[in-house]
């Protein structure tokens, strides 16, 4: 059950992956390092950099992970993807921990 983090080498998405992590919950990092840093993300979290905008990269990170939901920092929204449907899918807005 890994989530997706966008923004995840930003302030509170690396602190997002950083909450997954210690409760040993698997996570992937997706941001295009316009203000985040590499270095906010832990060496053995897979990081793809580049932007959320950018659908191949998307279909590459949903394909190579099996992605329970995504976090978007950058919106402070939560969306838990569909199982069958292999997307996401809009949830209610849910504040951040
Ligand atoms: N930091 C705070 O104290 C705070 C408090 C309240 C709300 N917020 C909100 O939380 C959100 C995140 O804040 P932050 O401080 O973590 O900002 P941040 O700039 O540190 O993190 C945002 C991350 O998103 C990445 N990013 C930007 N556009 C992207 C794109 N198109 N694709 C992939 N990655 C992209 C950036 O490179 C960066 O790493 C913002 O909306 C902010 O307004 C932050």
């Amino acid at each position: 059950m890994t989530w997706l983090v966008t923004g995840g080498a930003g302030y509170i998405g690396s602190h997002v992956v950083r909450a997954f992590t210690a409760d040993g919950i698997p996570a992937v990092v997706i941001d295009d390092l316009s203000s985040g840093h590499r270095s906010f993300v832990r060496d053995d979290v897979p990081s793809y950099v580049g932007s959320v905008l950018q659908r191949e990269l998307l279909d590459q990170i949903f394909t190579d992970h099996t992605i329970a939901g995504v976090v978007a920092s950058r919106r402070l929204q939560v969306r838990r993807a569909s199982r069958s449907a292999g997307r996401c899918t809009p949830t209610p807005k849910t504040s951040p921990a």
